[in-house]
């Protein structure tokens, strides 16, 4: 049986400061991942580097995606960049409810409506997920079953080909743990309950969306994570901002 691409995602965050030092990062980031047949690539750069980037690259091992989006196409919205703008213009992927969007007032409403403009533009949809911290009482599977659902409510199992669930607990982020990642075991655990929530939601039956760990994730820990994480993929951030490190991750994910 032909193996499932795994999928590594780059959230540069707020990073580079100049254009110079981003077609530098992509193009580090394009002479390893473009010669990887085993892995879907997607560098997630600010919108200002969006259309440069996209046009540096003409193949598909490589896919541009934006870090946000807004939930219409059409309106007066000062400062938002549409969903239909971001297809238009070559851009395949978007991260939707990352928790530093949340931090600045993302409820799951807001996220839901994204989500689903998204959708109808023919994005995909990197969709976060993950608890702030975890307490005795194991409260954080309620808390994310219900940013699960809240965040696809009216979404229907169809479109579930054209999300991937990014597994990224805040307190594992690399600025909140010191660049300590959940443990694979741990991972697993999520990924299953998880996946139980969707198919609970959606059906035994619904082919479920991939499912990716994000959080301190770095060339010594891809390894473990994908083999006993259960994952179908990585979003990364701190170690996609250095193309060395980025390279040895996509490298050790072709195997
Ligand atoms: P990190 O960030 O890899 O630096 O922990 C991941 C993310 O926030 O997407």
């Amino acid at each position: 049986m032909k193996k499932d691409k795994k999928i590594i995602i780059a959230n540069w965050k707020m990073n580079p400061e100049s254009l110079i030092e981003a077609k530098k990062m992509f193009l580090g980031i394009k002479k390893t991942a473009g010669k990887l047949s085993g892995v879907q690539t997607v560098v997630c750069p600010p919108y200002i580097y969006l259309n440069e980037l996209v046009s540096l690259y003409k193949g598909h091992r490589v896919a541009i995606g934006a870090q946000n989006v807004f939930s219409e196409n059409k309106g007066s919205f000062t400062g938002a960049v549409s969903p239909n703008m971001l297809k238009k213009n070559k851009v395949d992927y978007v991260i939707v409810g990352h928790s530093e969007r949340r931090a600045l007032g993302e409820d799951n409403q807001i996220i839901n409506e994204k989500i689903k403009a998204s959708l109808r533009s023919g994005l995909n949809v990197i969709f976060c997920v993950g608890e702030k911290e975890r307490d005795e009482n194991a409260k954080y599977f309620d808390f994310l079953k219900n940013e699960i659902l809240d965040s696809l409510e009216g979404v229907n199992a169809g479109s579930l080909k054209n999300i991937l669930v990014a597994y990224e607990p805040i307190w594992a982020i690399s600025n909140n743990s010191g660049g300590k990642a959940v443990l694979p075991s741990e991972i697993q655990e999520m990924v299953i309950f998880i996946k139980k929530v969707l198919s609970d939601r959606f059906g035994i039956k619904t082919k479920m969306p991939q499912i990716l760990y994000g959080g301190s994730v770095n060339p010594k820990n891809t390894k473990e994570i994908l083999e006993e994480g259960g994952v179908d993929g990585l979003l990364v951030g701190k170690a996609s901002l250095d193309a060395g490190k980025f390279g040895e991750i996509l490298k050790i994910a072709n195997i």
